[in-house]
């Protein structure tokens, strides 16, 4: 029998030496993902079932209500894109939480048949129109309007910049170099101009708690093929959130900004069956007051479309990428089909 070399000692202990140093990183690194990821859908459960919105922090009881007014509360939340869709929505939403509402957009008539609804429903709330075209945005024109608001001294507390989309441009999905230029022009003026003027506008003469939300869609995220001014100027909106919400928190002010990640939506824009993936314009609006108070500059309030986009980017990006192309193809030529059977119609 031959007795182990110390050779086959050392190399059997500086062996399981390794083997042991292996397993604790593996281990380590297998505790650092799962912990990670418990953190990710402990925080998930915790905004979409747990969190209890704060929205009522921006709700001020009236002080001496005037003869004239019925209304509950003096704060105000103004709605921009409020005739139609999730602006509208919005409207009813904040109407139900008993703030006074100024309802924003172009066509006086169907501002005043949503302010009739609102009045019918709420009767203890007081409306305003603000009618103005939004496009060719006009900065001079924003100014006076705010100013006016500044005479009454209205308290605005909320500012929902709900005001965009792609589908304001027909067709939607289109190569730039197919756009026009004021059609370019008027995807700018509508995503980021009127809501950045509107906004530099209003917060100086807004009331602290203030709540600013700002709609942006998942092609900010993710975004597609023939949708490049409207998914740039949505991944704007997100980017001008944070940075805005840094910003006045920075400077101590006490005003919270949540950028709203939107998926498909039912709406005047976006037509088609409320679904597994659609939800209508009330749920969106509701999912995004629930989330008030949350923490983030960015959210997407419905939780299957937070599903959605949680699973979606973590796709690889060549796979992303393929997916998108596409997908966004595919919406494309379903338009152009649309567009021939609607031009054939008429
Ligand atoms: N629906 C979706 O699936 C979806 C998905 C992602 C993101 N979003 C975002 O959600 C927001 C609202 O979308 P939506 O689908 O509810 O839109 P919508 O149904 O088309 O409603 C748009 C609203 O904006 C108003 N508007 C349009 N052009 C205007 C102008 N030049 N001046 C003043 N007002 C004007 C419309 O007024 P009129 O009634 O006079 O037309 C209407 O009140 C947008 O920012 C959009 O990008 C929507």
């Amino acid at each position: 029998m031959t007795s182990p070399s110390p050779n086959s000692n050392f190399n059997s202990y500086f062996g399981a030496h390794r083997t042991s140093t292996l397993t604790t990183v593996l281990t380590a690194f297998g505790t650092l993902i799962a912990t990670y990821y418990a953190y990710k859908i402990f925080s998930f459960l915790y905004l979409f079932i747990f969190h209890r919105s704060t929205i009522s922090r921006y709700l001020q009881p009236a002080i001496t209500p005037a003869a004239s007014s019925t209304s509950k509360h003096r704060s105000w939340a103004l709605i921009t894109g409020a005739s139609d869709g999730i602006g509208r929505a919005f409207a009813h939403e904040l109407a139900f939480e008993g703030f006074n509402i100024i309802l924003h957009g172009r066509s006086p008539t169907k501002l005043a048949a949503v302010e009739t609804a609102l009045k019918a429903q709420y009767p203890h709330i007081s409306t305003r129109l603000f009618v103005l075209d939004a496009y060719p945005c006009s900065a001079p024109a924003i100014d006076e309007y705010v100013r006016d608001l500044a005479k009454d001294g209205l308290c605005i507390s909320v500012l929902v910049n709900n005001i965009g989309g792609g589908s304001l441009v027909s067709p939607t999905f289109r190569p730039l170099t197919h756009l026009a230029v004021a059609e370019v022009q008027k995807l700018f003026d509508l995503n980021v101009g009127f809501p950045t003027l509107l906004t530099r506008a209003l917060l100086p003469i807004m009331q602290e708690p203030t709540l600013v939300l700002n709609l942006g869609s998942f092609v900010s995220h993710i975004p597609g093929p023939w949708l490049t001014v409207y998914a740039g100027s949505k991944a704007f909106n997100m980017s001008w959130s944070r940075s805005l919400g840094l910003e006045l928190r920075a400077e101590g002010k006490d005003v919270e900004v949540m950028g709203l990640v939107v998926g498909e939506v039912q709406s005047a824009g976006h037509p088609g069956p409320v679904g597994p993936v659609m939800c209508s314009s009330r749920t969106l609006a509701r999912s995004a007051l629930d989330k008030v108070g949350c923490g983030r500059h960015t959210v997407a309030p419905w939780w299957r479309h937070a599903v959605i986009l949680a699973l979606v980017m973590r796709l690889p990006d060549a796979l992303l990428n393929w997916s998108m192309m596409r997908t966004t193809r595919g919406l494309m030529e379903e338009e152009k089909r649309m567009l021939e059977v609607d031009k054939r119609n008429l």
